[in-house]
């Protein structure tokens, strides 16, 4: 009998990425090699996320693909079973299952480790029945990591690591402390296991992830750790060359964390820290938890401890009752903070948060040109970044090839794409860091020459 054959299709954030990964290894045990598409699959997974707009109108769209090749493959005498993994499964799984009776099999996030069991389940109840409504949406374990394999699947030079889950924040326009669950940190040891085995793999710079990453508190021999403290320890693995993490909250920057990042080189200069809003008015409503003028001022600290500290954000234009003049205050704080790169959306109501039941909500119009108005802003401070760069060498972490011939592709310690070309070795250059001089700035990357003479000519 040959393998079987899984299709993952993940949507959404760098966690879902993750997730997809860790879904694939507990899945191998029992037989399931992955697959490109799901034409080549017989289990097909889609790894959804809810943040977006009409994120359940698209899962039912590629359902109703997945319904049509399902009956084709049925035809044949083939299996073919559908499972709705992720965010949307939690919070609108139960709902999507009698809607779409092409869908065999709904798991939460938290449920990722019964994976196997609940596909055995699947699969028997059609093969029996002919139809199978298996949901697993529970909210309460909060042991997740515990049960995952140890073994994860090399992830390359730059590796992505979760060591925090959910979100006690409850942000008056966001869904994940619904379906995501309370928060939870993996123990500082388990992390850097990990962590050691990722560079073990031939990782050199590791994204520590969680929805509220920046609070943290593993436990560390019996008291907790916070993100600085841990990322101190990672500092220390010998070949672990990068640290960065994702996403933080203004209000969990400690000054832990602030000390680490003058004090360990390996933090990257670069750090996504969302502020969605200039507006105290607004950042009250959207139970922030912070004023505009405690946000310039972590920046600031920031600053002060890492003066090349680059940042990036996310904003949300017209939440409910958004004025003008609050609009204006988002602008204000943009021009004068300052961001290499930024997420910009328009407020979208999400069922079952308390702002979507705000009365006062803002046409999509006025959303429309607060947006563009936001945006041209940030691509402006975007590219002036960029430009600012040519002439500079910095370093560059070389994780593949690039699009044309002897191109090689990486990313300097602002997260910037950058690429050199006319280098015959690639091998010896991808997974390895090399100081790169800025030759010219492209629309969304910029390029240049290896700095160093001598393996400029070695790499030709
Ligand atoms: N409407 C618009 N944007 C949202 N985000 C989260 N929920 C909503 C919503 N209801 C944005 C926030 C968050 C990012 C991941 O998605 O800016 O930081
Ligand atoms: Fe959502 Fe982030 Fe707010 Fe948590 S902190 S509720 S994940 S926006």
């Amino acid at each position: 009998m040959s393998a079987k054959r899984v299709h993952i299709k993940t949507y959404g954030c760098q966690m879902n990425v993750y997730d997809s990964a860790r879904m694939a290894d507990v899945l191998a045990p029992i037989g399931y090699q992955t697959a490109d598409s799901p034409e080549e699959a017989d289990l097909v997974i889609l790894n959804t996320c809810h943040i977006r707009e009409k994120a359940a109108e698209k899962v039912y769209s590629e359902v109703g693909r997945l319904r049509a090749l399902k009956e084709r493959k049925a035809l044949d005498g083939e299996q073919m079973l559908v499972a709705i993994g992720g965010c949307v499964a939690q919070a609108q799984g139960a709902e999507m299952m009698r809607r779409a009776p092409a869908i065999d099999l709904v798991f939460g996030p938290q449920t990722y480790q019964e994976l196997p069991t609940l596909i055995a389940k699947a699969e028997r109840d059609l093969a029996e029945t002919g139809r199978s409504r298996v949901v697993a949406v529970d909210l309460a374990t909060d042991e997740k990591f515990d049960h995952l394999p140890q073994e994860s699947a090399p992830q390359g030079s730059s590796a992505f690591l979760t060591i925090q889950e959910g979100c006690d924040k409850f942000c008056t326009f966001c869904v994940v402390p619904y379906t995501r669950g309370a928060e939870y940190s993996r123990p500082v040891g388990d992390v850097l296991a990990e962590a050691r085995r990722l560079v073990e793999q031939g990782a050199v710079d590791i994204t520590l992830l969680g929805q509220n990453v920046n609070a943290y508190h593993g436990d560390d021999g019996g008291s907790p750790a916070g993100l600085g403290a841990l990322m101190r320890h990672l500092a220390a693995i010998e070949g672990l060359e990068r640290i960065r993490y994702t996403t933080s909250h203004p209000r969990d920057v400690d000054d832990e964390l602030i000390a680490a990042h003058r004090d360990v080189p390996e933090i990257m200069p670069f750090l996504h820290l969302p502020v969605q809003s200039g507006s105290d008015r607004i950042l009250q409503a959207m139970n922030r938890r912070h004023t505009a003028a405690e946000y310039r001022d972590i920046v600031a600290r920031l600053r002060e401890a890492r003066p090349d500290l680059a940042l990036s954000s996310d904003f949300i234009v017209g939440f409910p009752g958004e004025t003008d003049e609050d609009f204006e205050a988002t602008m204000d704080l943009v021009r004068t903070v300052g961001f290499v790169m930024a997420y910009s959306f328009k407020y979208s109501p999400r069922p079952g948060t308390p702002a979507a039941d705000h009365a006062d909500q803002v046409p999509e119009d006025v959303k429309s040109v607060r947006l563009a108005t936001l945006q041209a802003e940030l691509s402006r401070q975007q590219n002036a970044f960029n430009a600012s760069c040519l002439g500079e060498t910095m370093p560059v972490l070389f994780e593949r090839r690039g699009r044309h011939a002897g191109q090689i592709a990486g990313r300097s310690p602002f997260m910037q794409a950058v690429s050199v070309d006319g280098v015959d070795n690639a091998e010896a250059f991808i997974g390895r860091i090399f100081p790169v001089e800025i030759t010219s700035i492209l629309p969304n990357s910029l390029s240049g020459r290896i700095a160093d003479q001598q393996t400029r000519a070695a790499a030709q």
